[in-house]
């Protein structure tokens, strides 16, 4: 067997209230406990920014064309309020979408509660980074990085070009 590979995850929490300190972060470190347990991969960055757009943005660009994360998880914004714009953010910086993760976790978390269909994520590529939006409640961002969690290393293998990723796409074909 090779040596499993652990890709490098940024975590980005967005929201105004925890970036103000009004309250404290949760979902940053539920996501944290579930890569580091379930994927084993290392948590290179984590951070907070408020709802706006321009910081969201430049953030992931910094995360992708600077330190060139495997994967980045956002949490928050994601809904219906006037200041949710995590989604306008994402789709300024992803080159390729990736709609089907997005499907995935909005059809899983519809037969959990019909407010999944509020949920305006979005899922893409930048270069060799995978952006992954997530809803801003702690067991939201679970319960929709629990539907996609089994395919991301299969994902990242095919976007980091891992010689032999090809194999596993049979094996999860036959499995
Ligand atoms: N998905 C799951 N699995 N469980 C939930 O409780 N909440 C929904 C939705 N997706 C929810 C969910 C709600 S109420 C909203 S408004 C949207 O995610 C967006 O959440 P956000 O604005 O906190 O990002």
């Amino acid at each position: 067997m090779p040596d499993a590979v652990n890709y490098r995850v940024g975590i980005l929490t967005i929201s105004d209230r925890a970036f103000t300190g009004d309250y404290a972060d949760q979902s940053g470190p539920v996501l944290r406990k579930l890569v580091e347990e379930r994927l084993n991969w290392p948590i290179a960055e984590a951070a907070v920014v408020p709802d706006d757009r321009l910081e969201i943005r430049e953030r992931l660009r910094q995360w992708v064309d600077v330190l060139d994360l495997g994967l980045i998880l956002t949490t928050g914004g994601t809904g219906f309020a006037p200041r949710d714009v995590t989604p306008e953010a994402t789709r300024d910086v992803i080159e390729r979408e990736a709609p089907g993760l997005a499907e995935a976790m909005r059809a899983t978390s519809l037969a959990i509660t019909p407010h999944a269909m509020l949920s305006r994520i979005v899922c893409g590529i930048r270069g060799r980074t995978l952006i992954l939006n997530l809803p801003g409640s702690p067991r939201a961002a679970q319960e929709n990085l629990d539907a996609v969690l089994p395919v991301l290393p299969h994902a990242l293998d095919l976007l980091r070009a891992t010689p032999g990723a090809e194999s596993g796409h049979t094996r999860l074909h036959h499995a």
